[in-house]
């Protein structure tokens, strides 16, 4: 069957928001499943197909940084980092505002709100139809693998925004900035070294979770996994980066041969669907990653895969 026109995909989409219905969309990070930001009805059809914790707050997508002027109260540290990496990877956790349309089913109650402004063209074009926020975690089932491309996507009966494969393949970089030394409570796409060019400094993460949704496991696959592996045994597959010539295993993908860590981040959440699908093997070992860089972020995935 042909396909409908992008253009075509999007007003339907805005009309399916507008009904208090879902969406699947692309971004540059992940796909997103959304919903109208304003609609708590909507919100919680989310929580429910998703099999969500409730406790676990959403990202409200915005398409400018006036829009979220509107939902949040930015600070001079939020300022800095929404001029450097706006529109991009890059999620601020600020203050609700006393009139913030948003319900509180959005963010777990909480009086923060986490908010970005995604540079992908179809998010954007999307958000601007739409006219209004819109909430959207990654286009999974909780805890499973992010989809990064329209045929890891296993909704039904969802309209589905078809993009090509995210560029960035790891979801956005989560900052708390409602204190003033910013902290980082989900690395991402753009780098701890990145947001401390900007910045200047980040506070220490307390011992508190301040991210409700960084549960340890999480991003599962159905294999086991196991890490920092250079000699895969016999049954596993094998998730390698770098130079692996030495490896005989007998299925292996490679992360990135050159050793290109923001390559890597594009491939690792289609490399896990891919060694997903039902097999023989007993396992998915997965070789050292340096951790500088988004090889923090990517690590960050795969403990948690792992556990
Ligand atoms: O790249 C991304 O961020 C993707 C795309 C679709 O935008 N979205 C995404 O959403 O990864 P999700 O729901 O999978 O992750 C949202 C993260 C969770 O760790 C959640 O706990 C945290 O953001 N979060 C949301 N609101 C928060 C808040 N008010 N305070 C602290 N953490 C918050
Ligand atoms: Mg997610």
């Amino acid at each position: 069957m042909m396909e409908m026109p992008i253009e075509k995909q999007i007003e339907n989409a805005v009309q399916t928001l507008r009904a208090g219905d879902l969406v699947v969309f692309p971004t540059e990070t992940v796909y997103g499943l959304g919903a109208d930001a304003t609609n708590a009805n909507a919100i919680a059809k989310i929580f429910a197909l998703k099999n969500r914790p409730s406790f676990n707050p959403l990202i409200v997508h915005v398409a400018s940084r006036s829009m979220a002027e509107e939902l949040v109260e930015f600070n001079s540290v939020a300022d800095r980092l929404a001029e450097k990496f706006w529109a991009g990877a890059l999620t601020l956790v600020l203050p609700k505002k006393k009139n913030c349309p948003i319900p509180a089913i959005a963010s777990a109650g909480l009086d923060t709100l986490a908010i970005r402004v995604p540079a992908h063209p179809i998010a954007h074009k999307l958000l601007t139809k739409f006219g209004k926020p819109i909430v959207a975690p990654s286009a999974n089932i909780s805890g499973k693998i992010s989809p990064t491309e329209y045929s890891h996507i296993s909704f039904k009966n969802i309209p589905i925004l078809h993009g090509e494969k995210c560029e960035i393949g790891l979801e956005s970089t989560v900052i708390d900035a409602t204190c003033e030394l910013p902290t980082i409570l989900r690395h991402g796409f753009i780098t701890e070294e990145e947001v401390i060019k900007t910045v200047g400094e980040l506070g220490v993460v307390g011992g508190k979770i301040k991210s409700p949704g960084m549960m340890q496991k999480h991003y599962s696959p159905t294999l086991p996994v196991r890490l920092n592996i250079t000699e895969p045994k016999a049954d596993e597959a094998f998730l390698a980066f770098g130079n692996n010539s030495y490896c005989d295993a007998k299925y292996v993908l490679n992360l990135s041969p050159s050793g290109d860590l923001i390559e890597a981040a594009a491939n690792l959440f289609s490399m896990l669907h891919e060694l997903d699908k039902p097999t023989d093997f007993s396992a998915i070992a997965v070789m050292p990653i340096p951790d500088v860089g988004i090889g923090k972020a990517i690590n960050d995935r795969l403990m948690r895969a792992s556990v």
